[in-house]
């Protein structure tokens, strides 16, 4: 596989993730196609693309241009004449084994096809296609516009040319790429899922309230923000997912998620995104 000029992107899943990814790609001077099936879905990804990019222009960090990069596609085929897509969608191996492998009937035989799954394998992502050398993980953190990393995964199969082509877009959009392989988590999520976990495990040790915790590790251990609030910003269900996802995998009692968040998941108290979760948002 040779290296390819990345020019046009594709963003499949219109969620926070891919809209976050799509306002990157914008701003970065690339022509960036997001497609989400569901028409509600992909109006929303555009309206909160353009939402950031505005505030991004009013403050100097995009050229007012950037906008006029972004495409909204509601079929996949139209993503045939992109050089990278990159897969925001549900965190289900399933729906992203079937995606991929129509992708792969779509792009060109160069198309880097990357993924932004934050617990799932993807070397098993990259077994629904026949050219698994052209799949890499490409994991941005929430919020994708504001966090500086991205994680560049190489899977089992990953050429050296996807992967670096994978970092070298990573940089061109102004992140902090880091190189690592297809292991549970990753780098970030081996760390950062098992402390939340222990966080959240202290709220019912030491009764102590989630305003309470929250200031604990941010004016104690000065973290940006308080376990709780992060929690409720990736989502109460992205959350339980990743944990349930890692212990699967690692059999490490911390990585499983406190049966108290598991409650709230299964109430629908999911964080910022359904208006409740350790905290009430308007
Ligand atoms: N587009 C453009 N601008 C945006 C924006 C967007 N999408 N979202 C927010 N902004 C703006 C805000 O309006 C704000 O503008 P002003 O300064 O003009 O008010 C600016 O960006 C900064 O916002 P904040 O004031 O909220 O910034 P902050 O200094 O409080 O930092 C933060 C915010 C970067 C999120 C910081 O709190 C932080 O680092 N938190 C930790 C987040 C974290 O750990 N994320 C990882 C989660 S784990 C994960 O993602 C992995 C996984 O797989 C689940």
């Amino acid at each position: 596989m040779s290296a390819v000029a990345v020019r046009r992107i594709g963003v499949v899943g219109a969620g926070t993730m891919g809209a976050g990814i799509a306002q990157l790609g914008c701003a970065a001077g690339f022509r960036t196609l997001l497609h989400d099936p569901l028409p509600e879905a992909l109006e929303a990804g555009e309206r909160r693309v353009r939402g950031g990019l505005d505030r991004w222009v009013a403050k100097g960090r995009a050229d007012s241009a950037a906008a006029d990069l972004l495409g909204t596609v509601a079929a996949l085929d139209d993503l045939a004449g992109c050089e990278l897509v990159i897969e925001a969608i549900v965190e289900d191996l399933d729906a992203k084994l079937a995606l991929f492998a129509e992708l792969e009937g779509i792009v060109r035989a160069d198309t880097i096809l990357a993924t932004n799954t934050s617990a799932l394998s993807v070397t098993e992502i990259a077994s629904a296609v026949e050219t698994p050398e052209r799949v890499v993980g490409m994991h941005f953190f929430n919020p994708a516009p504001l966090m500086p990393l991205v994680e560049i995964v190489r899977a089992e199969l990953s050429s050296d040319e996807a992967v670096e082509a994978a970092f070298r877009f990573g940089e061109r959009l102004g992140k902090r790429p880091i190189r690592c392989h297809d292991t549970p988590g990753f780098v970030v999520n081996r760390v950062l899922i098992p402390l939340l976990n222990d966080c959240l495990r202290v709220l019912d040790e030491a009764r102590v309230s989630p305003e309470d915790l929250d200031a604990a590790m941010t004016a104690g251990a000065g973290w940006p923000m308080g376990p709780c609030t992060l929690v409720d910003l990736v989502g109460i269900d992205v959350h339980v997912h990743a944990s349930e996802a890692l212990y699967e995998k690692l059999r490490e009692p911390r990585m499983a998620p406190p049966p108290r968040i598991v409650s709230m998941r299964n109430a629908g108290l999911l964080g910022r995104k359904s208006g409740r979760g350790f905290y009430s948002y308007d």
